[in-house]
């Protein structure tokens, strides 16, 4: 039933070694604020998530990192292996529940457990309104961004009880509070995270899980290339982002290791904005 994973040199050793590994590993240093936590981060082999993962990584977790493509899998583990950072990787379609329970069995066999979940994963296949969506795009926007983390976290969910307490962040976007008329049904699912950070929340918090949500403005990556590179879109932004550039996508990581980490113990329910200057009211 699962895949091949990716095997970086430290696969070939037992599963729970690569806990143990931290102690020989470049990152290793009990100081570091999310040591010998496990992190899974999904749409994580390039762009956004890929800085979340290193960042996390470089904190001290263990990450699990995943996307659909083996390749995307196999050079993003390579990549952060050989910077000593401790990562394996699976394939995973989050919008499949055979790749999410692939992802959840590859946590618990290398690091037997996990303490945080970060959805970045997420799509948008059309570029046109809302009401010019066909119901096809509805359903690939809907379950890939808004159902497929609630669907993966409840699959996670006693696992994190387990450790007795987490964190999950999920990622929404400024389309949620300034939609952009070519983003439509995008703008829609985006905003529908931020109301499923605020429920998830709410319903975690006796279970001593944390639920945030980063919310990014535009950030340089493959995903937003085909409207920052739009003349017409730059005078757009232009007009609503004080700070007047993109942002890059390690200017999103830090939030998340924070929002992971001790220091955000009381901070639960929150969508905050990275944009360089936030739209919101
Ligand atoms: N860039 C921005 O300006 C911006 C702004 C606001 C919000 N966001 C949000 O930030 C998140 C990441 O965007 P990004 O700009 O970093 O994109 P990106 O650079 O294109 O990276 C997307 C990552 O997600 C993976 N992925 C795509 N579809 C997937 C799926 N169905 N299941 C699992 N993994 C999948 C991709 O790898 P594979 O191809 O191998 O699957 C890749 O690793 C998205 O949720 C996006 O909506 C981005």
């Amino acid at each position: 039933m699962f895949g091949p994973l990716t095997w970086g040199w430290k696969n070939f050793l037992p599963s729970a070694t690569l806990l143990s590994m931290r102690s020989t590993s470049s990152v290793a240093n009990s100081s570091l604020k999310l040591i010998n936590k496990v992190a899974v981060v999904t749409g994580s082999t390039n762009g956004i998530g890929f800085s979340i993962a290193r960042r996390l990584a470089q904190d001290g977790a263990h990450v699990i990192i995943s996307s659909r493509k083996q390749q995307n899998v196999d050079k993003a583990v390579d990549t952060l292996q050989r910077e000593g950072l401790s990562v394996v990787g699976t394939v995973c379609h989050v919008g499949k529940a055979e790749d999410r329970e692939r992802l959840v069995a590859t946590a618990l066999k290398h690091c037997g457990g996990v303490d945080f979940l970060v959805c970045t994963a997420g799509v948008n296949p059309f570029v046109g309104s809302t009401l010019g969506s066909s119901e096809q795009v509805w359903d690939k926007i809907l379950s890939v961004n808004v159902k497929a983390p609630a669907l993966l976290l409840s699959q996670l969910l006693p696992h994190m009880e387990n450790r007795g307490q987490g964190s999950v962040v999920l990622v929404s976007s400024v389309a949620a509070y300034v939609p952009h008329a070519k983003l439509g049904a995008y703008n829609v699912s985006k905003t529908a995270l931020l109301g499923l950070t605020k429920t998830l929340a709410v319903e975690l918090a006796p279970k001593n899980i944390r639920v945030n949500c980063l919310v990014p403005g535009f950030i340089k990556t493959d995903f937003s290339q085909v409207l920052t590179e739009d003349p017409d879109f730059e005078e757009y932004w232009k007009k609503i982002f004080g700070m007047q550039r993109v942002g890059k996508p390690e200017e999103c990581a830090g939030l998340v290791s924070f929002l992971c980490s001790p220091d955000a113990s009381y901070i639960t329910g929150e969508n905050i904005v990275i944009a360089g200057f936030s739209p919101r009211l």
